[in-house]
């Protein structure tokens, strides 16, 4: 059994400087906080895996003794910023990559790959969930039936982050349809568009409370399409009025 490189976060940063994808710091920091609090024989679970750039964060700072899935077809859909559909060719190199990337983090035999779409995956993770992350499709139907069924498993007092809410439209509206509302999961927070939830049940004025403390982040929203806008419409520069480096999506 293989030992990861990484022990601590600074090594882990350094581990998936070259791994492709768009986890950024925070959002790392984040998944290894969650990752490091998940007891012994617990089960982490991401939806999503691309190149294992954030796979290699959680099951780098995951103790000893638990589970870590990851779950993505690499099917060529939704395989990165306007990349929704078409890509097989691409992702069949993805899912070689992901594997060299896992191994060479020392961490690929404490991950169990289900290389399946989400959801046809719930069947393979029988069991609750202790850390779920969510970063697979970013449609509405497919972001919204992922939020639903998946978070369905996670333990009471597990955790739940979702990336690119804020960010894309059909993400963003599956929040609104499930989260925002809901009485099972508190609304912790945010590192950029990875946004952060607990399992808890709340109370009537608990869930007004959480419901507004989501809708505080639109206005965030409505900047993030704008600035995606005018980068589709070759004005990116533009978007420096945002304070927004014009070569990047915003995620
Ligand atoms: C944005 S990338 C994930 C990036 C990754 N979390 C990281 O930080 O390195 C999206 C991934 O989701 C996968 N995906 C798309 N639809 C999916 C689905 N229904 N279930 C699971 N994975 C899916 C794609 O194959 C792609 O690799």
């Amino acid at each position: 059994m293989s030992t990861p490189t990484a022990s601590t976060f600074e090594e882990v940063t350094q581990a998936v400087a070259g791994v492709e994808g768009w986890m950024t710091p925070g959002q790392a920091r984040r998944l290894w906080t969650c990752s490091r609090a998940v007891r012994t024989g617990g089960r982490i679970v991401e939806i999503g895996s691309f190149r294992g750039r954030s796979m290699i964060v959680l099951a780098s700072a995951a103790a000893e003794g638990v589970e870590l899935v990851a779950i993505d077809p690499h099917a060529g859909n939704d395989r990165g910023p306007q990349e929704i559909d078409g890509f097989a060719e691409a992702a069949a190199d993805d899912f070689e990559v992901f594997n060299a990337n896992l191994s060479a983090a020392g961490v690929a035999d404490r991950v169990r790959h289900v290389r399946k779409f989400s959801g046809e995956a719930l069947a393979d993770v029988p069991g609750a969930i202790d850390l779920l992350y969510i970063d697979g499709a970013h449609r509405f139907g497919p972001a919204l039936d992922d939020i639903k069924r998946w978070s369905a498993k996670i333990e009471p007092g597990g955790d739940l982050l979702i990336h690119d809410c804020f960010s894309s439209i059909g993400v963003t509206g599956a929040l609104v349809a499930s989260l925002f509302f809901g009485s099972d999961f508190r609304y912790l927070g945010r590192s950029e568009s990875m946004t952060h939830y607990r399992k808890e049940p709340l109370g009537t004025g608990e869930r007004a409370r959480n419901a507004a403390r989501q809708a505080a982040n639109l206005p965030w929203f409505v900047r993030n399409v704008v600035i995606k806008a005018l980068i589709l419409a070759k004005l990116g520069q533009v978007t420096r009025v945002f304070g927004h480096d014009p070569e990047t999506w915003p995620h």
